[in-house]
């Protein structure tokens, strides 16, 4: 599927950058232009992103999803 039309960029490239260490859109932006044009794929970018993550890093979104908030008082 086609994330970005401008730059002919698809998910699978996305999930590809992940691989090699994209972390942010701006990564994405940089290593192959998603968002640079019209700017309508950023969000869909971003979901893209977010599950490249989860499916290649489910340890540390695990993690991340355990972290609780913790009142000051009880410190
Ligand atoms: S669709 Fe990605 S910049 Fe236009």
């Amino acid at each position: 599927m086609y994330v970005c039309v401008c730059h002919a960029v698809t998910e699978r490239q996305i999930h590809h950058a992940v691989k090699h260490g994209a972390k942010t859109v701006k990564h994405l932006k940089e290593s192959l232009g998603v968002g640079s044009e019209c700017g309508k794929c950023v969000s869909c970018a971003k979901a893209c992103l977010k599950a490249a993550h989860e499916e290649q890093h489910p340890s540390l979104v695990k993690s991340m999803i355990q972290l609780s908030p913790v009142q000051l008082g009880a410190v």
